[in-house]
């Protein structure tokens, strides 16, 4: 098989990873997906660095099986702590989702809030690519661990997560209209969000990650060459019983058919 005719590749810790997905199957639909979750270790948002980066040199392993073309990494927490680790062993090129986010922020006039787990806010690994884009930007991060479990309860719509989500976001200074979600789940609470800090730039990570795989297949990695919509494989080191439930909610359709993979 050609290269270009290969699979992508992407993997979260959990679910949260399919609004990736998503975001790529309305950019690049004839790409062939497998997509890996962790679920039999999520979270890892609020774990230690040196655990995170296994765990990411794990998933990339179990990707090979694949052979990819490339891999996403679409968690934001393991992009932060694995991605150079992954990228110095990988066959195939990997990209994570800080890069694509930071140069979208960079590109913005103003002050940056950026939003995401306890390790990913902790590795400052967003400031760190915002800064080497535009060394003046000043940024103003906060941790929000509670918001995955929100999202992954469904509860997209309700007083109490407004009631979170406004606690989180008063933490970033007012003078701030732009703000990185950089966590998997946060682009199914932007509703929440908006509410709370009506009128803000919202910079939903995945999204701009999806267009940064879409440049890289324009160039040397080259399109699947057919013009059928893609398959997509999704595989998962746990199988939960409300999976179906939670991944239709972060992939916006319904969730086929699911495999369980062995770590
Ligand atoms: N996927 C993670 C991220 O984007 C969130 C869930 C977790 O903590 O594992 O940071």
């Amino acid at each position: 098989m050609s290269r270009a005719d290969r699979p992508i590749g992407v993997f979260d810790s959990g679910m949260g990873g399919l609004t990736v997905i998503h975001a790529l199957r309305q950019l690049v639909p004839q790409e062939e997906l497998v997509y890996l979750g962790d679920t039999a270790r999520l979270p890892y948002g609020s774990k230690s660095h040196h655990t995170i980066e296994r765990y990411t040199l794990q998933m990339g392993e179990l990707l090979q099986r694949h052979d990819p073309k490339l891999i996403v990494i679409a968690c934001n927490t393991a992009s932060a702590h694995g991605l150079p680790a992954l990228q110095a062993v990988s066959p195939c090129p990997v990209i994570g989702v800080i890069e694509p986010g930071a140069e979208a922020a960079a590109a913005v006039p103003g002050p940056v809030g950026v939003i995401g787990t306890l390790a990913t806010v902790g590795s400052r690994a967003y400031e760190t690519a915002i800064l080497r884009r535009d060394p003046s930007k000043i940024i103003h991060s906060a941790a929000c661990p509670l918001l995955v479990p929100l999202a992954e309860e469904g509860w997209f719509d309700d007083p109490v997560t407004d009631t979170i989500c406004r606690r989180y976001l008063d933490l970033l200074p007012p003078e701030v209209k732009t703000v990185v979600l950089g966590c998997t789940h946060y682009p199914t609470l932007l509703p929440s969000l908006e509410r709370c800090r009506p009128g803000t730039l919202w910079i939903d990570s995945g999204r701009v990650t999806a267009k940064a795989v879409d440049r890289l297949l324009q160039g040397t990695l080259g399109y699947r060459t057919a013009s059928a919509r893609g398959e997509l494989r999704v595989q998962l080191t746990d199988a939960s019983s409300r999976l179906k439930e939670v991944g239709s909610r972060f992939l916006e359709e319904a969730l086929g058919e699911v495999e369980v993979v062995d770590i």
